[in-house]
């Protein structure tokens, strides 16, 4: 790769400053001991060579973070949010360049990158309105002469691992939360998506963020990892990612007793009930299952028909699916970019193979797209039929492949949509007001969007339950994720 081609990538950018190689410790910027390279899937191209810090540069950020905290908790929530405001406003000034990188680095489609950096951004304005709304409460007491009173304090320093397929917006859910509750930030974002957690400290820094408080490291999760688990002066472990990291993590932070919170993967059943409209359906399967192409926890994973809809749905999909355009995330016609790199690939084949291999029927798609495309592409797949305890029902698909399974009873129906060890999202298809509330009472999962194809925003708690996580990100909880309930007793009054 030559000088010329890296330096065409990074003049995508308005503005070049927002190129940033180095990681963002204490208020500079630090050269690594090593480096590690970051590609753009569509083309396979070198983007940049990304310093390593190493164990060092983590411990030093822990560091740099602990020292901020003893300042940071004590400004006043009017100060921190007008901050959090202020890269707010940054970050929607920078929007195409924020998008760019993100295309650039994990390849989905700019449109759909632009819609993620605003979605990024409006948790920070929650936030920043929020931090103003951390309250505690007074309650009565037993004793005699005796006040009882809550606040919330701010937990303090946190270390986040955050996952590549929303590299700005998975990075501003939990940091925004935690600086408006008063605690400081130690970031490892993904070592396929640096660059775009590292444009974000660029603008943290220009909107004011003091040094120490919001810091991004990159490097090798081997070394790092390990600093920000075992640190004392870390108390909270936040993570997005797959479910075997997640619990890894937990183990290691069990150590310090700290606190977790975990967004894991998912097996999201999308049912669709006799009496909905296979059109609105279909086109809500198209929105959750092919949204950065497929690559969400919250994607559709399983679609569990009714048999008097199953047709016209598959019928309805199937139109839809053929139409999706597979390409690069900057040519304004695509739909679906690729999928982080070639391994993804090979592994999403090997889930369509063995569904071929368990009788499904595939009715689109059903194959790699390298060759043709000349990056991680995977055509737009729709499969019927199969086992529902073969591999593309029982794991996390992670690609543009939608399967279809048909289940005649709601008992049948609920016991196949819960029958997984994870409980993320859910989504529900159906008119009839009296299954909503039974179904959505069955139905074991943390999110549930009923005729809505997308759970997430900034007022709302996202997380899971049984192996999909621990804790909820955004909204009131979002915050209070980020606070101790501390309890005073005054005595001697009267
Ligand atoms: C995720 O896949 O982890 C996040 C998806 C979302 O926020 O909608």
């Amino acid at each position: 790769m030559s000088v010329a081609e890296l330096t065409s990538a990074a003049e995508r950018l308005k503005d070049q400053s927002l190129w940033q190689t180095k990681s963002y410790i204490d208020g500079e910027w630090v050269e690594g001991s090593a480096s590690f390279a970051v590609t753009n899937p569509a083309n396979n191209a070198l983007l940049a060579d990304v310093a390593d810090v190493g164990a060092a540069g983590a411990r030093q950020a822990v560091a740099a973070a602990s020292r901020a905290f003893e300042t940071w908790k004590k400004t006043s929530p009017f100060q921190r949010a007008a901050l959090l405001m202020r890269w707010h406003q940054l970050i929607l000034e920078n929007v195409d360049d924020l998008a760019a990188l993100i295309t650039l680095e994990m390849g989905k489609a700019y449109r759909e990158a632009q819609g993620e950096v605003v979605y990024g951004a409006s948790f920070i304005e929650w936030s920043a309105e929020e931090a103003k709304r951390i309250h505690g409460e007074t309650m009565a007491t037993p004793f005699p002469g005796t006040r009882g009173w809550t606040t919330r304090q701010p937990i303090g320093v946190v270390a986040c691992i955050t996952p590549w397929n929303f590299p700005n917006a998975m990075i501003t859910r939990k940091c925004a939360p935690a600086l408006a509750a008063g605690c400081t930030m130690v970031i490892k974002p993904a070592p396929e998506t640096p660059l775009s957690a590292l444009a974000l400290a660029v603008l943290a820094e220009r909107a004011g963020i003091p040094k120490g408080v919001f810091n991004v490291i990159c490097g090798d999760a081997e070394q790092l990892g390990p600093v920000m688990t075992e640190a004392p002066d870390v108390r909270m472990i936040g993570f997005t990612g797959s479910t075997a990291v997640g619990k890894l993590l937990m183990r290691q932070a069990a150590d310090g007793v700290k606190r977790v919170a975990l967004e894991l993967g998912g097996n999201a059943p999308f049912i669709v009930m006799d009496d909905a409209d296979p059109e609105v359906a279909a086109d809500g399967i198209i929105a959750s299952k092919y949204r950065v192409s497929g690559q969400t926890c919250v994607s559709a994973n399983r679609i569990i028909a009714q048999p008097g809809i199953a047709d016209a749905l598959v019928a309805a999909l199937q139109k839809r699916v053929d139409a999706l355009k597979p390409g690069d995330g900057f040519d304004g016609s695509t739909d679906i970019g690729p999928l982080i790199h070639h391994e993804a690939v090979e592994r999403v084949d090997a889930l369509v193979k063995d569904a071929r291999d368990s009788g499904a029927t595939i009715l689109a798609g059903g194959k790699p797209l390298t060759d043709e495309l000349g990056g991680a592409f995977y055509a737009p797949t729709l499969i019927e039929g199969g086992n529902p305890s073969m591999d593309l029902a029982c794991f996390e698909i992670f690609g543009p492949v939608a399967s279809i399974y048909r289940a005649e009873t709601e008992d049948e129906i609920i016991k196949l949509a819960n029958d997984t060890p994870y409980g993320l999202a859910a989504y529900l298809y159906t008119n009839d007001v009296t299954r909503i509330h039974r179904m959505t009472e069955a139905l074991e999962y943390g999110m549930i969007g009923v005729n809505a194809p997308m759970v997430g925003a900034a007022s709302t708690p996202f997380g899971g339950v049984k192996e999909s996580g621990i804790g909820r990100e955004g909204g009131k909880w979002g915050v209070e994720e980020f606070t101790e309930l501390r309890y005073v007793l005054l005595g001697g009054i009267e």
